[in-house]
């Protein structure tokens, strides 16, 4: 399969872009895998025509927000993130209303509609250095609680207001099972994200994005590690340290959306051309305005 995909993408002048919750053989077929942060830089600088895109479709729409011209395929349509769409109607103008000076800051996790109504757009690897960079004393962040938890923490000169969309996966991520992890394995470090809620970041030595976490594993001298974020990273963490062992609690944290994606699939796409992002233009260009104002705060 892993050939017939490489002779698609060149007859079709393709490149596939994977997140690290994708599939291991998703991984292993993509021309570039990172976290959000870095799929969204990449897809906006693809040269090649078509931009085969192994995530969700927020993922898919941010591509193609920022790289009209470019034909965006979605493996699988119906993988969604729950947490892109947990806003309620009507609260961020009601917010807009009670402050004057507000801004909102939108997770890149979300969809085109909420993007579209907001001042700048975050993903985990940059929030805290966003919202630090804003003149704003009012912030209302969106729509996870828990990145804005994070966040609020680390920035406690503004107000940030937050709303109550979560990620399911990282929500389930038991306290109870992690400190039953640790008591199985002393010397192992804690590495979570961002997403998961404060009892979890509490009991870690790190929080990052996907990325970050890889790239802390990676340099630190420690040989085990608890992960607590979606068990797609542990790909990439293995790969790259064959020698160090990676757990993660007992209920794993699975993303079925993000695993939506198969290999055949991507061929299928890629034959068939089907499963292309299709957006407003209107809305399109409101949305791009919030993450054009991220790369260049982040850049
Ligand atoms: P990052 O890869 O940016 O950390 O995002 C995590 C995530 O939940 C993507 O769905
Ligand atoms: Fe959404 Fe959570 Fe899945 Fe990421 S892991 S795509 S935030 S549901």
């Amino acid at each position: 399969m892993f050939q017939r995909i490489k002779e698609l993408k060149k007859e079709k002048n393709a490149v596939i872009l994977a997140h690290y919750y994708a599939d291991a053989a998703v991984q292993e077929a993509a021309d570039y895998v990172g976290d959000s942060f870095y799929l969204a830089k990449v897809a906006k600088g693809v040269k090649a025509d078509t931009i085969v895109f192994c995530g969700v479709s927020f993922m898919g729409e941010s591509a193609k927000i920022l790289n009209p011209r470019k034909t965006v395929l979605m493996p699988d349509m119906t993988a969604d993130c729950p947490m892109a769409h947990m806003v309620a109607d009507g609260v961020i103008e009601k917010m807009r209303k009670d402050y004057d000076d507000l801004a909102v800051v939108c997770y890149v996790n979300s969809s085109i509609r909420l993007k579209a109504k907001s001042d700048v757009c975050v993903t985990s690897s940059n929030a805290v250095q966003i919202v630090k960079a804003l003149p704003n004393k009012n912030i209302f962040f969106i729509p996870d609680e828990h990145l804005g938890r994070f966040v609020k923490e680390q920035v406690p000169e503004k107000n940030i207001i937050l709303n109550d969309g979560y990620c399911p996966i990282h929500k389930g991520i038991s306290v109870e099972e992690l400190k039953e992890e640790k008591a199985r394995r002393p010397l192992a470090q804690v590495l979570s994200h961002p997403e998961a809620g404060s009892e979890i970041v509490a009991e870690s030595d790190y929080v990052g994005s996907t990325a970050e976490i890889i790239d802390y594993a990676k340099r630190s001298d420690c040989e085990e590690f608890i992960v607590c974020t979606e068990v797609g990273v542990a790909h990439k963490l293995q790969k790259d340290n064959p020698t160090k062992r990676f757990y993660f609690v007992r209920t794993k944290p699975v993303c079925t959306d993000m695993k939506k994606c198969t290999l055949e699939k991507i061929i299928e796409v890629l034959t068939t051309g089907k499963n292309a992002v299709e957006l407003d233009e209107e809305e399109r260009e409101k949305a791009l305005l919030p993450l054009e104002r991220m790369l260049e705060i982040a850049r």
